[in-house]
């Protein structure tokens, strides 16, 4: 199994987090796939989130971080992946994450996708959420690490 975490990480939360070292346990590697996509309306650079995430992984072993443009079953090719991690949080997420999973299907029927529950501690996290907070001047240090958070505050200028 090779597999390629997929996502916006706008930015990184712990509870990404904690699925990308729940893949490394299942797969023993994961690729950490991070979306280039201007017309997407994100805080950070695709440049920003990719060193972020390899910021706050470089003590766990065997994760790369790629950004991609295009198509995610394009690129799984390029890596010579063949399963998609998604976490999954609650029931607003299976409509969204089932259409991406069959459509990724029908594109390469040899990509799996896999879904990773969320711990419970996580199911209500989100990179927006921890933005909206942030934004307000709320304490974020529960979903994020030091680093996205003090880099967060640095990108909304909240930092005295
Ligand atoms: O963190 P997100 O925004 O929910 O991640 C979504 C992502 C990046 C996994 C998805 O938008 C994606 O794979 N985009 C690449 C374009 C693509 O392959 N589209 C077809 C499958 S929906």
């Amino acid at each position: 199994m090779k597999a390629v975490y997929p996502g916006s990480f706008d930015p990184i939360t712990n509870g990404h987090l904690d699925i990308i070292k729940r893949t490394i346990k299942l797969a023993g590697s994961v690729t950490v796939a991070v979306l280039n996509n201007p017309s997407k309306n994100s805080l950070f650079t695709v440049d920003e989130r990719v060193e972020l995430i390899k910021k706050v992984t470089r003590d766990m072993p065997n994760v790369k971080v790629e950004s991609f443009k295009g198509l995610l079953v394009d690129f799984m090719k390029s890596q010579g992946a063949d399963v998609i991690i998604r976490g999954f949080r609650t029931i607003s997420d299976y409509e969204y994450e089932l259409q991406m999973a069959h459509i990724n299907e029908h594109l390469n029927e040899n990509v799996e996708t896999i879904f990773m529950v969320a711990k419970n501690g996580y199911s209500y996290l989100s990179s927006s959420i921890v933005k909206e907070i942030a934004k307000f001047g709320g304490s974020i240090d529960d979903f994020v690490p030091y680093e996205v958070e003090y880099t967060l505050k640095q990108k909304l200028n909240l930092l005295k």
